[in-house]
């Protein structure tokens, strides 16, 4: 489905009935990292899943886009849909648009799910890298990021050719600005780590045990900050968990959900 806000054409799933499920994807990811959770969810949850601004089939702007701005969209959306609170799930970038959006949006949060997530800053260099991908993308397209993520995506022993191949099919539709403008915008986002502590809802945070993009370690820290929150471990699993490792990943949200 389809819905303009803030000024710019939003593509999203919205399936099922029940408290909603709002699941934001990773970089550079779209919605269908999420299918494995909205098939499942469906059953007893409204399922938004939305591609984010310049990703998947979501319209791009030009410029960085700060997360506080992804998270502006994601609150449109659900005014739009007559949804929320929601039960929000971020992946990775989609965990830093997750926490601005519970900072900007406490009201309209009922529980959070942060997945192979971390709410520090980009050092120096790792915004200094981010510019200089970004300025790659702009002379050789997005395929440039394309290739240098997918294969960081799942456990390095996982050897399941149709798994990867489904992986870059999740990262094909990303378009250069968007590209670009989610590297930006990631390179200046602010730290998150010195308010973790107000969060007041329930929170689960999960990750793969072999993430090597984002490590655990990173997830430790978001789970002993964020008073009273779970931490999942999943093996044989790394960055997007949700999809390697479904059933697992599904069975410790539908707990946490009970
Ligand atoms: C992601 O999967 O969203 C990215 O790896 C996040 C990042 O580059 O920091």
């Amino acid at each position: 489905m389809r819905v303009r806000l803030n000024g710019i054409e939003i593509a999203y799933t919205d399936e099922g009935q029940g408290p909603a499920l709002l699941l934001v994807h990773g970089f550079p990811l779209s919605r269908g990292a999420w299918s494995r959770q909205v098939e499942v969810f469906k059953k007893n949850y409204r399922v938004i899943a939305p591609d984010l601004r310049g990703l998947g089939e979501s319209e791009a702007t030009v410029g960085a886009v700060a997360m506080s701005r992804f998270a502006e969209d994601l609150h449109a959306l659900i005014q739009r849909l007559d949804a929320g609170p929601v039960i929000l799930a971020g992946h990775s970038m989609g965990g830093y648009v997750a926490l601005a959006f519970a900072k900007a949006y406490p009201q309209m949060l009922q529980k959070l799910v942060l997945v192979g997530t971390r709410a520090g800053a980009d050092t120096p260099e790792t915004a200094a890298a981010r510019r200089a991908t970004a300025e790659k993308v702009r002379v050789e397209g997005a395929s440039v990021v394309v290739e240098a993520m997918a294969p960081k995506m799942l456990a390095a022993s996982n050897k399941d050719e149709n798994m990867a191949a489904a992986v870059r099919n999740l990262m094909s539709p990303s378009k250069p600005e968007g590209v670009i403008g989610a590297l930006l915008g990631m390179a200046e986002r602010p730290d998150a780590q010195a308010w973790l502590g107000e969060i007041r809802v329930p929170t689960l945070v999960i990750t793969g045990a072999d993430d090597t993009l984002i490590p655990p370690s990173e997830s430790e820290v978001l789970a002993k900050g964020i008073p009273g929150a779970q931490l999942k471990l999943i093996p044989k699993a790394g960055h997007l968990v949700a999809f390697e490792q479904a059933e697992v990943f599904n069975d410790f949200l539908l707990a946490f959900l009970a």
